[in-house]
């Protein structure tokens, strides 16, 4: 069946950026002059998606503000004929009635979000967007993802190579395949285990496909790493169900929940900006 839905979990406090995400959502930092969210939801555009489903929380109005018509905005750029400012501001809106906003209520961790989005997903596959996962890429990774879901069917997550040393921080895949294949078949899953544990370091990023058996397993609340309901144990389960695959995607993927990986990003996509590259690079230089 082809995969029309995505869902982003938005419901993150963003603890570790602020104070600048005290009365802003994290998934609404801006790398340049787009907010997080937004990327994502062009990446979740460029792989044919067409539902878009926000698993949100208290204080990220922001968010569906973003993604909502600015009448007064848009009245004052129309009057004052700035073409390339209303493009910038209405060409990536998904059409009316494309947009669905359910609350988490409390944040009880990642597998908790994805389930509160089972309503309104229904009884079909579906795409899962982290935005704090930013990813550079000539083709979008989910449309990377949805390339090899049209073969394999299944589940599927995209993923990287990490430091052995970083395990802690990720979904780590145990493969059945060889080292270096880009498609992993995967044999286990387990999150954030200890370098000296983890199977390999094929980490998960933040971009999955998922059959809607899932919410089956989600519905148990089984607490795992950091006490949370985590997608990790329940994509374990699905092991076995049908075709479950780890796509190493062509691509660079910036971690935007941690500074350091934030501040690459700006960097790196302002560096691919014919506009600001060439004002950027000598000051770059002359840092080093
Ligand atoms: C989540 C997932 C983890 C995955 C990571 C990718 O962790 O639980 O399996 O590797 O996203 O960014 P989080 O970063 O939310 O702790």
């Amino acid at each position: 069946m082809k995969l029309r839905k995505a869902v982003f979990p938005v419901g993150g406090l963003g603890t570790r950026f602020l104070p600048a995400t005290k009365a802003m959502p994290k998934e609404m930092l801006p790398v340049v002059d787009k907010p997080l969210i937004q990327y994502a939801v062009e990446e979740a555009q460029e792989a044919g998606i067409e539902e878009f489903i926000f698993v949100t929380g208290r204080g990220k109005v922001a968010i569906e503000n973003h993604f909502d018509h600015s009448y007064e905005l848009h009245a004052i750029l129309e009057g004052r004929g700035k073409t390339a400012e209303l493009q910038a501001i209405s060409e990536w809106m998904p059409p009316a009635g494309s947009v669905t906003y359910v609350r988490q209520g409390e944040p009880l961790g990642l597998g908790h979000a994805v389930w509160c989005a089972r309503k309104i997903v229904g009884d079909e596959p579906f795409a899962v967007l982290l935005a704090d996962d930013l990813i550079l890429a000539e083709t979008g990774c989910l449309k990377q993802m949805v390339a090899l879901y049209e073969r394999t069917g299944g589940n599927i997550v995209a993923s990287m190579d990490v430091a052995r040393e970083e395990t802690k921080r990720y979904g780590i895949i145990d493969p059945k395949s060889l080292p270096e294949d880009a498609i992993i078949e995967v044999g286990g899953l387990v999150e954030k285990p200890r370098p000296e544990e983890a199977p390999s370091t094929a980490a998960v990023v933040g971009r999955y496909i998922l059959q809607p058996s899932v919410f089956e397993h989600l519905s148990q609340f089984e607490r795992g790493a950091g006490g949370e309901i985590q997608l990790t144990d329940a994509l374990v389960k699905m092991i076995g169900e049908a075709p479950f695959h780890g796509l190493r995607f062509a691509g660079e993927r910036f971690d935007c929940g941690d500074k350091v990986g934030f501040l690459k990003a700006t960097i790196a996509f302002a560096m691919r900006r014919d506009d600001l590259a060439a004002g950027l690079r000598p000051y770059l230089q002359s840092l080093i």
